[in-house]
């Protein structure tokens, strides 16, 4: 273990076929007035919509909407939602959908009373909140980011060709999040295997770095183990319920800070992603696919020991009779061949990147120290123009 630290996670979880039920038990904690937030309209075509009217009206709730955030939200989005709060006095703001309407949610309730402009304060200069704080409660229709039970915020800002991310406090992480699997179900097979590799591409983060023996890093290979399982059985029948279950209760723990913890972490694949999705507007899980393999076959040399244990102790390969450079990379081979299998996109021209575009991305990716090589520009343009070739 490195360092010292210190955990909580202050989100109160409700999990299984009955949780909704618990937003009775939430409702009476936060005053009358309750923004309503949530996506383009699936939650109106399931009819958990008209369920959670019904909760809210029967706790004698006062409803504003704010329909319409769009996978990826944008600043424009918030700057509207935060006027929204605030014109109407919310004292909570409830949150149906994905890690988007989460995020954004979250972006509302720290914007709402700021007194700049909040995409300069939190997502340019990444300050703190020093203002009133609207609580979130989330009830969550799809899988992967694990907003419903941390600080992440990601907006982008098209005009700048910027999408950021902003790890806010536990005074900003859901008061409480609602995690029913079954409200999964409708969620299309494209954004549901997005999502699962979301998942595995949050627990690689956190996995490849360092090579000191972590309790974390035990953790994560459980947790992958758990994933690569339950997905393969999901993409084939996306109703089984004990995979879907299994994949929303990891999701959450790949990405609640508890993993993290006594460990440094690389997240490249994601800034990398993000930059990406600001060029592209692609949906996000598939940002991470596309890159994963030319990022990870590229700094694997400077992390041997550590790929080796992934392929032994997630790939299941085994050593006997093989280098140490056969082993690790037979992992990668494995994992490719997993990602094929699920149906994930893994090159970056499939998701609309273009050449002319390749330079930008580079530029516009944040360059973090943690993992196990510090990338350069040029090396971040080679990863991607080799995302493009290879991967096929
Ligand atoms: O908008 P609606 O109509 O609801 O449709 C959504 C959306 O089109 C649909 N969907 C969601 N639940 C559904 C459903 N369709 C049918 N049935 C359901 N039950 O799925 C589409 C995608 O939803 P979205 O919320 O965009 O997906 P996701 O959960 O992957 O969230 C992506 C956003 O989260 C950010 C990403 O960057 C991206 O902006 N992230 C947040 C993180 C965090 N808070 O820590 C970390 C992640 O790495 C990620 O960056
Ligand atoms: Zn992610």
């Amino acid at each position: 273990m490195l360092g010292n630290f210190s955990y909580s996670n202050p989100t109160k979880l409700y999990f299984g076929e009955d949780s909704l039920n618990f937003l009775n038990e939430e409702l009476p904690k936060y005053g009358k007035n309750v923004l309503l937030v949530y996506g383009g309209g699936s939650i109106k075509s399931t009819g958990l919509y008209d369920n959670i009217v019904k909760i809210l009206k029967e706790n004698g709730k006062d409803v504003f909407e704010d329909a319409g955030v769009m996978p990826n939200p944008t600043v424009e989005k918030l700057y509207e939602g935060s006027k929204r709060a605030k014109d109407n006095n919310v004292d909570l703001i409830l949150a149906v959908g994905g890690g988007s309407v989460c995020d954004y949610a979250k972006a509302v309730s720290v914007s709402a009373y700021c007194e700049e402009d909040p995409w300069d304060k939190y997502y340019l200069r990444m300050e703190d909140v020093d203002n009133k704080i609207i609580p979130v409660g989330c009830v969550l229709t799809m899988v992967g980011t694990g907003s419903e039970m941390n600080g992440g915020s990601v907006i982008t800002n098209h005009a700048t060709k910027l999408k950021i991310g902003h790890v806010f406090g536990e005074n900003v992480f859901p008061k409480f999040s609602i995690l029913n699997p079954v409200l999964t179900y409708t969620v299309p097979q494209y954004q549901m295997v997005a999502g699962f590799f979301d998942i595995m591409s949050h627990i690689l983060e956190q996995y490849f770095s360092n090579e000191d023996d972590n309790t974390s890093d035990y953790i994560m290979e459980g947790l992958l183990k758990s994933l690569i399982h339950s997905s393969r059985i999901a993409v084939k029948n996306p109703t089984d319920y004990e995979a879907r279950s299994n994949i929303m209760w990891t999701a959450t723990w790949a990405l609640n800070t508890l993993v993290a913890k006594g460990k440094s972490t690389d997240w490249m694949v994601h800034m990398i992603g993000q930059s990406i999705g600001a060029y592209t507007d692609a949906t996000h899980g598939m940002t991470l696919s596309a890159i994963s393999m030319a990022y990870y076959r590229f700094i694997m040399p400077y992390g041997f020991q550590k790929f080796k244990r992934y392929a032994i102790n997630v790939w299941n390969v085994n050593p006997q009779g093989k280098t140490d450079e056969e082993v690790a990379l037979e992992g990668l081979d494995l994992m490719e061949a997993y990602m094929r299998e699920i149906g994930l996109v893994m090159n970056i021209n499939d998701l609309g990147a273009t050449e002319e575009m390749v330079d930008g991305i580079a530029k516009g990716s944040f360059i973090l120290e943690g993992g196990y090589k510090v990338l350069t520009q040029d090396e971040i343009v080679h990863i991607l123009k080799n995302s493009m070739i290879n991967n096929k």
